[in-house]
């Protein structure tokens, strides 16, 4: 990495680092501004992730010294050299994408932003920016890594403009931090990733931040059975409240045989939202004739699951992958705020607890402990008042009926877009 930024241009903030040995701290940091094509934001909330948490528990191999924390939202501070063309201005509300694509390699130019393979090859295992430098230091001087291109789990983050999504003001700010991860994650599993029909049969395996944004998906997308599994009571109960049609505790059954006691035929569309290797060899076996398999949830580096080739091919299933919910992050992420405004996506019943930043020690251990769902980290940092008139990027209540209905209105299995029917009050939450 780079030699550290000059003290004359760098800035204090603080910042949750995880160094080796499980040593989880809140501490002051330096950041340096930004360079070219970067752009730097006031955190104002950070949600907690189980992707902190694998980190965390050392599952995967990610650099460090590390500033954890890559679902985020905030206010842009400060732009660097070279962004003239980004649409970005000081004062815009965004949203963080922990997959800041590059646009020029093969899979953002064929369409596939979240495949970036400069994101897969320097940013993300690499835990520095585009040009293979970081912005963050410790207060003495040791250089530490970004995670995922966010590091969101501070007071203010450096990122490439690609890395920061202007949505519009009029949206609940410190919640849209959500969109960044979970909901762009969970909703594009299900719309981008398999592209579910209306009338589809889904289950979803784990109904965390993920799990819940895939049972909201599936509602939008019009399946016609959306079964919730988890093991804890309080998050089926929640499941059902946004679009599930049944529930499945799997803590008391086997979720396999329960899935087939519900859709005798099996599953069309099987989101594994956890993974644990047994709930991925769960969402195979639950899968009927052409099914899809879709792994969401992350298992520790080097696992391996099974399933039966034979089997997968008679009945021409598929097993896809989804990272980031194969989001086009410019395109999707401002339409998803429309729909959490329009009041189509519930982000606030996903978000268990704020609290101040200095706790993310303790949120990431309610969340090991499975009690909570989303955790809110609070910086402070509250974004000053905007003009009404000046509010929307996207945004109004009939560009939330356009993004509704170009995006997320129910699919035919041909593919095509079912339209709401006219009268349809696009701020009227689905029943
Ligand atoms: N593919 C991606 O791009 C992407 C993005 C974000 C997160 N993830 C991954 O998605 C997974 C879920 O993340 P999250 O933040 O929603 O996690 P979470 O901890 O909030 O949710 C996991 C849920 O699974 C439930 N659960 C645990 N064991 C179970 C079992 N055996 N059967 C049924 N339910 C069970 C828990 O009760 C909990 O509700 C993680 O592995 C995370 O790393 C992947
Ligand atoms: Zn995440
Ligand atoms: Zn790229």
């Amino acid at each position: 990495m780079s030699p550290i930024p000059s003290p004359a241009s760098a800035d204090r903030i603080r910042g949750v680092v995880l160094r080796p040995g499980n040593d989880l701290a809140m501490t002051d940091l330096v950041l340096a501004p930004p360079g070219s094509g970067e752009v730097e934001v006031a955190v104002v909330a950070a949600g907690v992730c189980h992707s902190d948490l694998h980190v965390v528990r050392g599952e995967w191999d990610v650099p460090m010294p590390v500033v954890l924390g890559h679902e985020g939202s905030g206010v842009v501070t400060a732009l660097g050299p070279d962004t003239g063309d980004s649409g970005l201005a000081v004062g815009d509300h965004v949203v963080l994408s922990w997959v800041p694509a590059c646009g020029t390699c093969r899979y953002c130019l064929a369409g596939r932003p979240a495949a970036c393979s400069l994101v897969a090859e320097v940013v993300a295992p690499k835990g520095v920016l585009y040009d293979g430098t970081s912005r963050l230091s410790s207060a003495d001087g040791e250089q530490l890594h970004h995670y995922l291109g966010v590091s969101s789990f501070a007071d203010r983050v450096v990122v490439p403009v690609s890395g920061a999504i202007k949505v519009r003001k009029d949206a609940p700010l410190d919640a849209l931090a959500l969109v960044g991860c979970a909901i762009a994650t969970g909703v594009g599993a299900v719309r981008n990733t398999a592209g579910v029909e209306a009338g589809a049969t889904v289950a979803v395996i784990g109904c965390g931040g993920v799990g819940l944004s895939c049972v909201q998906g599936a509602r939008l997308s019009g399946a016609g059975r959306i079964v919730a599994v988890d093991v804890v009571a309080d998050k089926l109960d929640l499941a059902r409240t946004l679009g599930a049609t049944d529930t499945i505790d799997a803590s008391a059954v086997d979720p396999v045989a329960a899935l087939r006691t519900l859709v005798p035929e099996g599953l069309d569309y099987v989101f594994d939202a956890i993974g644990k290797i047994a709930t991925t060899e769960q969402a195979i076996a639950a899968l009927g004739q052409g099914g899809a398999a879709v792994i969401v949830g992350l298992p520790p580096t080097g696992s391996t699951a099974r399933f039966d080739p034979l089997a997968l091919a008679e009945a021409d299933q598929r097993i896809l992958g989804s990272n980031y919910g194969s989001v086009v992050a410019h395109r999707d992420i401002p339409i998803l705020v429309d729909l959490v405004v329009g009041g189509f996506l519930d982000v606030e019943s996903m978000i268990s607890a704020r609290r101040p930043l200095e706790e993310a020690g303790d949120a990431l251990a309610e969340l090991n402990e499975g009690r909570a769902l989303r955790q809110l980290l609070i910086t402070g940092y509250r974004p000053a008042p905007y003009d009404p008139a000046e509010a929307g990027v996207a945004g109004s209540d009939s560009a939330a009926y356009e993004a509704y209905t170009a995006y997320v209105a129910p699919r035919s299995a041909s593919g095509s877009t079912t339209h709401t029917p006219s009268g349809y009050d696009p701020t009227k939450r689905e029943g």
